[in-house]
């Protein structure tokens, strides 16, 4: 059985080794040209681990030890997630956060006070979530989630401005920076260098459409020389947060179509690499023309969403766009980092913009996006989900290499009858075609980190692994350092992907291996805190141990 399912692998694998990646074989045991697989056997599958959680997932971050923190919003009314036991505290004994256990698939209803929705979060060094902002009673609250007590700390008051539809970025000294939201062209940082201290950010003010602004929810991407893109409308500057100032303004986009909510697209940093330690590049897919929003609005006319991507590298001395087509129309979408390296662009509609009752045509299909393919190579459309997921919608990575998707309300409160897209409770799976069962025999198993399962910048770490058939000669071993994001309103905040270099390979039994990596070597490449680490074997990914990358200097102590 297992000859013939390497045969079978086998032949799969010479009909689509296409492309050389820039991973490292295991040079020491073989010696022939690097592959991997890179076209499925699949066009992935899907999942239901939930029909109710009871509660709309319109904001999502894994945590380390792999438990989903998922809320809405504490103003919707009454949610379908009660209290065992209900908090003194609370008037109706429903709950609007909770902990969702990826491994058990079992749910734990989080007491949560101050309204959340349409806010901003980090992962902090520690591990704990920063969380900041909302509506009403918690536009200006601080809000950490403990790794440890597993329960929030909220603090009121603790932002210097209210922020509503603002967007945070970790940097490389282990601090925050969160940047604009509603009616807000500023931004501050965690923890306050002084209390309540405030920065203008005209960028914003200037990325303003009067009639309906198409810059909320900025995307913010660490380039891996400190420096921050930020992307705004139609418009981006590469921004020095230690200085405070721009640094430079890049060109606007050549098609004028704004990006950011209610104009909503979505952008990725594309995985970083070490042969190239001091290149980035970002890409951002889909958004809704201007206009669409007033015409959605006032004239119940939903305007296609577009088809482009725009595509740059920011840190290149003379940056330009580079646009492409999606073969399907797309606003409010998800991009997912998968540990492949390629993009995975999931939910939203074919027209319409974000805002309540303002969208339509729901698309219903992923795409994936293999950035390192030639242009007009790159796209794949993927097998569709049955299940409508606009606006309130939200899509991560998990450790298991799926994508985790739920959210959907277009609606002021929980309207399940009598609407075209009902609200939405429940959880699913997306899993890419590398999950496919074809692909068992190849992939690594067992994986450990350390211990301890922590490293410090440009540390030599040790990766245990097995693969049941063993290593494939020809095939690829890489390692590769994933951010978990905070994903709301089509941003997945922080996500990243930092390939390591692989330095050496050793068979340590009949299948182990132990692969000697190169950590990331900066805060800047990688800011400090937990990190996916997944190994791959030829293009399929292992489940994902948890790493945390120690912080070095000034806030060390924690
Ligand atoms: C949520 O609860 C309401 C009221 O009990 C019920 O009508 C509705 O079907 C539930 N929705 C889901 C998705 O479970
Ligand atoms: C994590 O760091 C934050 C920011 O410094 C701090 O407020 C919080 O208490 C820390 N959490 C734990 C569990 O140490
Ligand atoms: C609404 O439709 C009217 C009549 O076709 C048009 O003049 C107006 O510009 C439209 N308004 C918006 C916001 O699209
Ligand atoms: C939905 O519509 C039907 C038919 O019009 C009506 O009988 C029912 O009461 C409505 N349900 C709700 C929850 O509005």
């Amino acid at each position: 059985m297992a000859l013939l399912y390497s045969l079978l692998l086998f032949s799969l694998l010479h009909l689509t080794t296409l492309q050389p990646t820039s991973g490292n074989t295991f040079s020491s045991l073989f010696s022939s040209p690097t592959a991997t697989i890179n076209s499925p056997a699949t066009a992935g599958e899907w999942r239901l681990l939930s029909d109710s959680i009871g509660i709309v997932a319109m904001h999502m971050q894994l945590l380390p030890g792999n438990r989903l923190l998922t809320f809405d919003r504490t103003d919707f009314g009454l949610s379908n997630l009660s209290f065992p036991n209900c908090p003194f505290f609370f008037l109706d004994c429903t709950a609007h956060s909770l902990l969702y256990d990826i491994s058990k698939n079992t749910i734990s209803p989080l007491p949560l006070l101050s309204d959340p929705w349409c806010s901003s979060a980090a992962l902090l060094p520690n591990g704990s979530l920063l969380q900041t902002g909302g509506f009403n009673t918690g536009d200006r609250s601080v809000r950490l989630f403990s790794l440890y007590s597993l329960s929030w700390i909220e603090h009121p008051y603790s932002l210097a401005v209210r922020r509503w539809y603002a967007s945070n970025q970790l940097l490389p000294d282990g601090t925050v920076i969160v940047v604009g939201g509603r009616r807000q062209f500023n931004f501050e940082f965690f923890p306050p260098d002084q209390q309540y201290q405030l920065f203008d950010f005209p960028f914003l003010q200037e990325t303003s459409d009067p009639d309906s602004e198409n810059n909320l929810y900025p995307f913010l991407h660490l380039l891996p020389d400190g420096s921050l893109f930020i992307f705004a409308n139609t418009r981006s500057i590469v921004f020095n947060p230690l200085g405070r100032s721009t640094t430079r303004s890049l060109p606007p986009l050549p098609d004028g179509v704004p990006r950011n909510y209610p104009s909503s697209g979505s952008s990725v940093l594309l995985p970083l690499r070490p042969e190239a330690p001091s290149r980035a590049e970002v890409l951002i897919c889909g958004g809704a023309p201007r206009g669409a929003f007033q015409s959605a609005l006032r004239n119940a006319t939903y305007l296609p969403a577009t088809r482009t991507c725009a595509r740059i590298v920011p840190t290149d001395s003379n940056p330009q766009w580079s646009m492409e087509e999606m073969p399907l129309p797309r606003v409010m979408g998800d991009m997912v980092i998968l540990p492949t390296g390629e993009i995975l662009i999931i939910n939203g509609a074919a027209a319409g913009t974000a805002g309540w009752e303002l969208a339509q045509e729901p698309v219903l299909h992923p795409v994936l996006y293999r950035p390192d393919r030639p242009a007009g190579y790159r796209f794949e459309v993927m097998n569709p989900s049955t299940i409508p997921r606009m606006y309130h919608s939200s899509a991560i990575l998990d450790s298991y290499g799926r994508v985790l998707i739920g959210g959907s309300n277009p609606h002021v409160g929980y309207v399940f009858q009598n609407v075209t897209y009902p609200t939405d409770l429940s959880l699913e799976a997306y899993l890419p075609p590398y999950l496919d069962a074809t692909f068992e025999i190849m992939r690594p198993r067992r994986v450990v980190v350390g211990p301890p399962a922590e490293v410090g910048y440009g540390d030599v770490a040790l990766v245990r692994f097995a693969v049941d058939g063993g290593l494939q000669e020809g095939m690829a071993v890489e390692v590769v350092a994933i951010a978990p994001a905070f994903a709301t309103h089509s941003v997945g905040m922080n996500q990243r992907m930092v390939v390591m270099t692989v330095l050496r390979l050793v068979q340590l039994s009949f299948r182990g291996y132990m692969a000697e990596v190169l950590a990331p070597p900066s805060p800047e490449v990688a800011p400090p805190g937990f990190y996916m680490w997944f190994v791959l074997h030829g293009g399929v990914p292992s489940q994902a141990v948890w790493v945390r990358i120690r912080q070095s200097g000034a806030f060390s102590n924690f």
